[in-house]
């Protein structure tokens, strides 16, 4: 069955008091938005449209980024989640299949409570996702009679004793999708908000004889985001279940609570983790690897058997293969780094290639900006780059060729090749001695005028 997804993510925010859009608010180097398209891309969607309003420019650009073929929809004025709903039409025209909507912020959704909405829908024309709330406070509640969903009633509307009920509506839904418009069309305002409520069409469908459900999930699913406290609190529930996930998939941690995870950190088993790291987007560390202590890594991959830090900075595109060394204050940036290669101190590596078994020794520059482009190192298997080597680039050093440590290096070095590019020592016996004698007589004659 054919699937289009709706993610509505027109409202304001006003809580949040910002000028980003709400949805824009990150959550584990993500917008939240994305983290509710990447829930929906797990039922692999044919058409995905987000109904945008407020900031509609940043979140289309937002969504466009994480998905090109997204469409997007724009709400002018928010007149309620059924007008928004609504504006969708035009871009999911001739879709011949289900729709299921979604919130550009309520991030937690799982793509199994989605699957298991589109399951239930071989049962029922409308599915709806709900929870069972601690607390229901104004959450929309779910009338049910058995297995069937009467209506939903938004806590502004409801009675005493539909206030009672604490299975809640997520505002999750599922239907086919022209089924979907049609209900839309016979929503009217008439209510205590003035709204036009995508929930009324459960009432409407149920009155056309249409079979109508809900389904439940756990509430931490549908927890949405409407302040910076919450969004705070969204960011810990995220960061406390990726822990639990790594812990499944057999990654060791020191300390997992000073550990912080992206959206899509990846972190393969028996990899070892320690104190206080931080993994930014776009990062894959492979089985056994070891990232030690307040290490900070982006869009970069480290191999099985790699050793990164303590105090290491990755930087994107940094690729270390097989058993590679990168220690304390170093900084790698688009660069390939070969089996066994090391750079153990002090040292930035950018826009670089290095070999196999090759060594940087401490303190050494890739000097790859000059001020308008960038250049590439490379550094051949088995090289020796002595400490405080600054690398030119463009600038190539053979295999098992050696630079002199301190040298300025301009100029290719031929393979086996020893280059050295510093100035030659001049030594002055004695004249140490000489000189500091001279300084000390001098400010002691000088003594009145110094005070
Ligand atoms: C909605 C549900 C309520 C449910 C609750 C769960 C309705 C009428 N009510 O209420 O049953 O318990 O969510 O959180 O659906 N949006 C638009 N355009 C609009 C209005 C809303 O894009 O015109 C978007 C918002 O940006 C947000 C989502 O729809 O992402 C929900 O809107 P919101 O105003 O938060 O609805 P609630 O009043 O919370
Ligand atoms: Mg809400």
């Amino acid at each position: 069955m054919t699937l289009a997804l709706i993610v509505l993510a027109a409202g304001k925010g006003t809580r949040m008091n910002s000028d980003l859009p709400k949805v824009l608010h990150p959550i584990a180097g993500a917008p939240m938005l994305v983290h509710a398209l990447r829930a929906g891309a797990a039922l692999e969607p044919e058409r995905i449209c987000v109904v945008t309003g407020h900031g509609a420019g940043a979140v289309e650009a937002a969504a466009l980024e994480h998905d090109p073929d997204i469409k997007a929809a724009r709400q002018d004025t928010q007149l309620g989640t059924a007008h928004a709903v609504a504006q969708a039409r035009a871009v999911l025209e001739g879709h011949d299949g289900d729709a299921i909507v979604l919130y550009g912020d309520t991030p937690f959704i799982q793509p199994e409570t989605l699957k298991r909405m589109i399951e239930a829908r071989s049962s029922a024309d409308l599915v709806a996702l709900g929870f069972d709330a601690a607390d229901p406070g104004r959450y929309g509640r779910l009338v049910m009679d058995g297995e069937a969903l009467e209506r939903i009633v938004e806590f502004k509307d409801a009675t005493e004793e539909e206030r009672a009920i604490t299975f809640c509506n997520s505002g999750v839904i599922a239907a086919d999708c022209d089924t979907l418009f049609d209900l839309i069309d016979a929503v009217g305002n008439d209510n205590a908000a003035g709204e036009y409520y995508l929930t009324d069409i459960i009432g409407v469908a149920r009155a056309r004889g249409l079979r109508a459900t809900a389904i439940a999930c756990d509430e931490a699913e549908t927890l949405g985001v409407n302040s910076r406290a919450e969004l705070a609190a969204a960011e810990a529930l995220f960061q406390a279940r990726a822990r639990a996930a790594a812990f499944e998939d057999g990654v060791t941690f020191y300390a997992p609570g000073s550990v912080f995870f992206s959206f899509d950190t990846v972190l393969g088993r028996d990899a070892l983790i320690e104190q206080n790291v931080v993994f930014g987007p776009g990062v894959t560390v492979e089985s056994g690897a070891h990232i030690r202590a307040f290490s900070h890594l982006e869009g970069c991959h480290v191999a099985r058997g790699a050793i990164v830090g303590p105090y290491a900075r990755l930087r994107p595109g940094a690729e270390l293969a097989e058993d590679v060394r990168v220690g304390n204050f170093v900084e790698i940036k688009n660069a390939s780094l070969d089996a066994g290669a090391k750079v153990n101190h002090l040292s930035y590596v950018g826009d670089a290639d290095l070999g196999a078994g090759c060594n940087v020794g401490a303190g050494s520059v890739t000097c790859n900006y000059d001020g308008v482009r960038k250049h590439r190192t490379q550094i051949g298997a088995g090289a020796f780059i002595g400490s405080g080597t600054m690398l030119i680039a463009p600038v190539t050093v053979g295999e098992d060729a050696m630079t002199g440590s301190g040298s300025v290096i301009t100029q290719d070095v031929p393979d086996g090749a020893l280059a050295l590019a510093r100035a030659r020592q001049i030594t002055k016996p004695g004249l140490a001695r000489r000189l500091m004698a001279m300084f000390r007589s001098s400010k002691e004659t000088n003594h009145e005028e110094a005070i």
